[in-house]
């Protein structure tokens, strides 16, 4: 595979290994399609085959216009990677979950791919997803489809500048890439999204102080507050993770979506990781609150109306993926992830004419 046409990138984790683009530049449009699979073995090998094309498949339609910038990141949640690919299974990968608090509910949703295509022109990207959608027809159904823009300055629709404090260089590759931790996939990444909808007219009747003290930033000039001013609730306060004094970043790259037509208005959150623990624990403090009770205050306005989890591996992964290729490991490996799941999940039964694959939510109930 040529690295550059395909929008790959070589991972600093893992030597000759070369690594889904997840730490690109924010760009223009973005096309999130998440999709479940449909039962039977045909589409089974219809998804696996897709796996082994798709670097050709953003090359030929990222070519018509090189310098737009078209990359795809293929994500494979929990039960379908046991599915598609058996053992050996990423270490920390399981299904995505809930969380609820109070009236805060951060919720588990259907899920077991994840296309994440980002250019500087929506159309190259309207174009791939048709291309992708057209190889899996009658192997998957869509469980959510969003098309985000970059809004003025890179702003949310709550009217803030969203990115900034993103991690570059090096520590971009140490935020995202797994290394030694988990070996056979080393320059993987675990990414989690959650589609917000804000109550935008609730919101903008807060003065622009409060909003402030709610995100932790100056809303005009994106500047930090002062640790003087800042409240122990800020946004930027709670999904600051520190371990053993070091403080552990991902990679976020949000978009604005909606229809004001509708009076729609939208984030869709996408957090890339090395470990999905940093972003669960986020979670945890915006959603419970860090101490519980001490909440983040945007969800008074936001609702996460889905939520998933998926592993991302490698380029080098997903080319050598053979149509055909056994998934005789795949059973024993499904009893394995339903031995790692934490003690609180139950399984729920699939509502959504698919398999049910990642339909296994964990729960997390606190307050
Ligand atoms: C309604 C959805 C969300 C909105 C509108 C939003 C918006 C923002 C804004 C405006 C900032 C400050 C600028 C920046 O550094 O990017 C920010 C920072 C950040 N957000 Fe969010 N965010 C949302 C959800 C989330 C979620 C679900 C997570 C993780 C679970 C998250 C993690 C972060 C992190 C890690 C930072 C940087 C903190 C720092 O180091 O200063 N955000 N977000």
């Amino acid at each position: 595979m040529t690295s550059g046409s395909t929008g790959a990138e070589p991972s600093a984790a893992a030597g000759a290994i070369t690594s889904q683009p997840v730490s690109l530049p924010l760009t223009r449009a973005a096309i999130f399609l998440v999709l479940t699979i449909n039962s039977s073995d045909e589409h089974r090998s219809t998804i696996l085959s897709l796996c082994a094309d798709l670097s050709a498949l953003v090359r030929s339609v990222g070519f018509r216009d090189i310098e737009a910038g078209l990359s795809c990141i293929m994500g494979i949640g929990s039960g379908a990677w046991d599915r598609l690919f058996g053992l050996p299974r990423p270490a920390e990968l399981h299904p995505f979950q809930e969380i609820r608090s109070g009236r805060r509910h951060a919720v588990s949703t259907p899920g077991d791919l994840l296309f994440h295509i980002r250019a500087r022109r929506m159309d190259l990207c309207f174009e791939l997803a048709a291309q992708i959608m057209a190889r899996l027809a009658g192997a998957v159904s869509t469980a959510d489809e969003v098309h985000g823009f970059r809004y003025v300055d890179n702003r949310d629709l709550l009217g803030f500048v969203d990115g900034t404090e993103n991690p570059a260089g090096s520590a971009e590759a140490d935020a995202v890439f797994i290394g030694d931790e988990d070996p056979p996939f080393a320059g993987s990444s675990y990414v989690i999204v959650q589609k917000y909808l804000h109550d935008l007219s609730a919101w903008n009747q807060l003065p622009v102080e409060a909003q402030e003290k709610i995100i932790g930033r100056t809303k005009l000039s994106d500047i930090e507050l002062d640790d003087s001013v800042k409240p122990a609730s800020a946004h930027n306060a709670l999904t600051t993770i520190e371990e053993n004094g070091k403080e552990i970043k991902i990679v976020r790259d949000n978009m604005p979506f909606g229809r004001p037509g509708h009076a729609e208005f939208g984030t869709y959150f996408i957090g890339y990781s090395r470990s999905p623990r940093t972003i669960e624990q986020m979670l945890q403090n915006m959603f419970v609150g860090r101490p519980p009770g001490n909440y983040d205050r945007i969800l008074d306005f936001s609702t996460a109306v889905t939520g998933n989890l998926f592993f991302v591996p490698t380029a080098t992964f997903l080319d050598s993926v053979a149509p055909d290729q056994p998934a005789s490991a795949s059973s024993n490996a499904q009893a394995l992830a339903a031995d790692s799941l934490p003690a609180k999940t139950s399984s729920a039964p699939p509502k959504d004419g698919s398999l049910g694959i990642g339909s296994l939510k964990g729960e997390i109930s606190r307050e």
